[in-house]
């Protein structure tokens, strides 16, 4: 499947290059995640990062064909880092298909994973995950449903005022329901409440006192809006508030996803917009917005551009893990056999991965780069500015002993100073890349 997704991003990025549209193709941050299709953005802030767990469309899907979520992450909201697979239906012995949008929240040092899906005997229903850390491995928390009849989409949310959570979710109709302090039970009905031409895909969230549901719903377009209504209490009633991002792109759904973070707020959905995109291959994308002053939320299109940047990303202090990417053509991602991390794989003549925003400072000396080949002929080149910029390293990857024997090849830097985009360019193929880190040069060397 993964092979597959690669060469056929690769032959649309070349067919953008040959029609001229590859500066759009290089330069765009948004959708966030290339190296698969990604659905149904649940962001989460925790430990002072952005948590993003998505859902996965298999390539070359011609209905909705969804078998694992996914989780990424980032201090910067533009390079994200590949954590790779966090559960799929098989984390669910009676769950047969349909990994459709899941939500974590932590509470009490435990991650709890909402997901749907279809059960073995049919019908959908809700499960919960869970884990000790937020990155997985997260295990089936109760053996059985916790919503066993109907319900897609569940969104979560923990009242900071008294510790009440509630899930809310729905097809058609929206439903909510309280949950217990253990987070695997609830309490009292399931409650339907109305909310204006409610598909699905709600995502609730609090700010400043005032209640959010945000939804998907029907756009003019044809395809589906995200609008929002708020509340006075997690319960409603909703007052409708209108549309935040109107009907557009290639997918017919959207989902939302919101957040704040180092003092911006976060609009998260997913569109058609990588390569080969449509409704069954989407893709997560991010806008950074501003609430009004009272409270509103603005409406927003699509766009490639995405949120800048927040800070500058240091290539000194500690490896950087090569799955970190801000945007990145033909190549993907792997898990290690031993279950130790992700890295970089498939690569071929001409994929490259941007990282945006490096702070080379005074300079660079010399840069390490983990990697693993069964044969030697591999090439990576290290650019900046853009994927035909400025050579700064050009490092031969030779035969380390296997595909999974990892070694570490340091090549010398010249050229780079200063904040850049940094482009690894690779040539040849059959190895792997696992993490970077540059050297300072030493002040005599300046
Ligand atoms: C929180 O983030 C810091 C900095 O990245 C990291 O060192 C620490 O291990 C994280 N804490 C937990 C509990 O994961
Ligand atoms: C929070 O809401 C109050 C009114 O309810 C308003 O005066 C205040 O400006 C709001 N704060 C922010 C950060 O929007």
């Amino acid at each position: 499947m993964l092979g597959h997704t690669k060469s056929m991003l690769r032959g649309i990025a070349v067919a953008a290059v040959l029609l001229g549209g590859s500066v759009h193709v290089a330069v765009a941050d948004n959708p966030i995640i290339q190296t698969l299709y990604s659905t149904d953005p649940a962001p989460y802030v925790w430990n002072n990062t952005v948590w993003l767990f998505t859902g996965h469309d298999e390539t070359g899907a011609k209905n909705y064909d969804m078998r694992d979520w996914r989780l990424y992450s980032s201090t910067d909201m533009v390079n994200w880092r590949d954590w790779g697979v966090m559960m799929s239906l098989k984390t669910f012995s009676w769950a047969k298909a349909d990994a459709w949008a899941g939500q974590v929240i932590e509470r009490d040092g435990k991650f709890y994973y909402y997901v749907p899906v279809t059960k073995n005997s049919g019908g959908y229903a809700i499960g919960i995950g869970v884990s000790d850390k937020i990155t997985g491995p997260y295990k089936d928390a109760l053996g059985k449903q916790l919503l066993a009849n109907g319900g897609i989409d569940p969104t979560v949310f923990i009242d900071d005022a008294d510790g009440q959570a509630y899930m809310y979710w729905g097809h058609s109709a929206p439903y909510y329901v309280k949950l217990n302090k253990d987070m695997l039970s609830y309490s009292g009905s399931l409650t339907s409440t109305s909310l204006q031409n409610f598909i699905e895909g709600p995502w609730l969230h609090k700010r400043n006192g005032t209640w959010y549901l945000t939804y998907s719903s029907m756009g003019s377009g044809g395809n589906e809006d995200i609008k929002y209504a708020t509340s006075t209490k997690p319960t409603g009633p909703w007052t409708s508030k209108g549309t935040i991002m109107p009907s557009q792109g290639k997918s017919f759904t959207n989902h939302a996803g919101i957040i704040d973070y180092k003092g911006g707020s976060y609009f998260f959905y997913h569109n058609g917009a990588l390569p080969g995109g449509g409704t069954y291959s989407r893709s997560v994308c991010v806008e950074k917005f501003t609430y009004g002053t009272d409270g509103s939320i603005p409406k927003m299109t699509m766009t490639d551009a995405g949120a800048p940047q927040i800070e500058p990303l240091d290539p000194y202090t500690q490896p950087v893990e090569a799955e970190t990417i801000a945007f990145s053509s033909g190549l993907t991602t792997a898990a290690k056999s031993d279950g130790t991390g992700i890295y970089v794989t498939s690569v071929s003549n001409g994929d490259y991965i941007k990282v945006k925003g490096v702070d080379f400072a005074a300079g660079a000396s010399s840069v390490d780069l983990r990697v693993a080949a069964a044969a030697s002929g591999g090439k990576i080149e290290l650019r900046v500015g853009s994927q035909t910029g400025t050579v700064i390293a050009t490092c031969a990857v030779d035969a380390t002993g296997g595909a999974q024997t990892w070694k570490t090849v340091s090549c010398p830097v010249t050229g780079a100073t200063g904040k850049q985009d940094l482009f690894f360019k690779f040539s040849g193929s059959g190895y792997n890349f696992d993490w970077w880190q540059f050297k300072k040069q030493t002040a005599a060397a300046v």
